[in-house]
């Protein structure tokens, strides 16, 4: 997660009553450590299961229960909760809840600050599987998208009850995810990304190949940074121990050859390329089918190579290409193989940064290459970094390919 990526937003978190409770506490301290207020209020069934004390330290603000607080001057803390909020979210949401909120009933402090907010809802269902099943539940979730509240989830598996299946209350750090997405622009709707990432492992026999260095970090940041931005994404990945962006397709690879076929099967429908991935240059013509091993004589293993298909070339070469983003890591003098790169590769974008200074840290700084020009942005954590070329990119779509076109 990016530091202060939701720098600035207050979020009213309406909390009911259910197990899922736990997972709000950890919610509060993703929220805050985004940069988020969060006003925590709390119905009396929500106070059974974790303490306001907690949760007041947690966001750092006292907590609400009561529509009678004294605290409140003028005893309007339904009007003056809400009117300071970027957005309520109930989180958990119990069956109850929903089905007061779906009838528009106001009899408590949290109920009826969703009645008089101006502000979006967002609602965290969190219940048994059957209740979420039950039809009247199904028609209030219904009723409550057709209001325009955002219902994030639920979540399917173990349930606290023991039991197996839909209902669940997100994690945290999904939830996290869905509100962060929630509140970026969305100037990627309705365009489809496809991108690659991580490295490229090419094996030389069962146990052993030869690889790029790269963490996939930055093409998982911009993975997320699209998807949040409205693309449908799909991310073909090299062998790397990242978890997928929520939201996001997600396809496993392992060598140059399986992710050119991954990229040239799907390629037809994106409408934006982007080449992350440090994709090996060359692998053995022959992968032994046992393990080499050392001989008597020690005589040293030699191999024959061939080189891999050029992935971002081979995208930039259809007749009708997406529009094709390149990446570019350089050891030294990264302005002149920039441009060099981006003209050989014939690709209207290419992005570069020196490493290996930068591979597997979080923090990055890159120049864009393009044939008016270069320029650079400003050094900054990946997740940022990530938020700011997407803009860039959207920016770029030639009309016809253009959110607006
Ligand atoms: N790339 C690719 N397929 C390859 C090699 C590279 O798609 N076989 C893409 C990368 O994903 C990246 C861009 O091309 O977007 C540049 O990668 P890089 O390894 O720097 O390019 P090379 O052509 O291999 O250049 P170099 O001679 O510097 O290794």
């Amino acid at each position: 997660m990016a530091t202060a990526e939701l720098a600035g937003k207050h979020l009213v978190l309406g909390m009911t009553g259910g197990i899922a409770c736990y997972k709000i506490a950890e919610l509060t301290r993703l929220l805050t450590k985004a940069g988020a207020t969060v006003q925590v209020v709390m119905t009396e069934a929500a106070t059974q299961f974790i303490t306001p004390v907690t949760m007041q330290a947690l966001s750092g603000r006292p907590v609400y229960t009561s529509q009678w607080d004294a605290r409140v001057p003028n005893n309007m803390a339904h009007i003056d909760l809400s009117r300071e909020a970027d957005a309520i979210v109930i989180a958990p949401a119990s069956t109850d809840f929903l089905a007061r909120l779906a009838h528009g009933m106001a009899d408590d402090l949290l109920s009826t600050l969703c009645i008089a907010r101006d502000c979006p809802l967002l609602v965290v269902p969190a219940m048994n599987r059957q209740m979420w099943q039950n039809p009247a539940t199904q028609r209030n979730v219904a009723q409550l998208r057709a209001d325009g509240i955002e219902v994030l989830g639920p979540d399917s598996g173990p349930q606290a009850c023991g039991e197996i299946g839909d209902g669940r209350m997100l994690e945290a750090a999904a939830t996290y995810e869905a509100i962060a997405s929630f509140f970026a622009p969305k100037i990627l709707s309705g365009r489809r990304l496809l991108l690659t990432a991580g490295p490229t492992f090419e094996p030389l026999d069962p146990v052993r190949g030869i690889t790029n260095r790269s963490s996939g970090k930055m093409g998982f940041a911009l993975a997320r940074a699209a998807q949040q931005a409205g693309a449908d994404v799909h991310l073909v990945a090299g062998p790397v121990a990242l978890e997928t962006p929520w939201g996001v397709f997600r396809e496993d690879v392992q060598t140059a050859q399986q992710m050119h076929d991954a990229v040239m099967r799907t390629v037809a429908d994106a409408d934006i390329f982007i080449g992350v991935a440090a994709v090996a240059d060359w692998r053995v013509d022959h992968v032994s089918d046992r393990k080499i091993k050392k001989t008597a004589e020690r005589t040293l293993p030699s191999f024959s190579f061939v080189e891999n298909p050029d992935i971002l070339a081979a995208v930039a070469r259809l007749s009708k290409p997406p529009f094709v983003v390149g990446f570019a890591a350089e050891s030294d003098n990264l302005e002149v193989h920039g441009e060099e790169k981006r003209a050989r590769k014939n690709v209207p974008l290419l992005i570069g940064n020196l490493g290996p200074q930068t591979f597997g840290l979080d923090d990055n700084e890159v120049i864009l290459f393009e044939a008016g020009g270069a320029t650079r942005l400003p050094r900054a954590d990946k997740q940022t970094l990530a938020r700011a070329l997407i803009t860039e990119i959207a920016k770029r779509l030639p009309p016809g390919i253009s959110p607006a076109g």
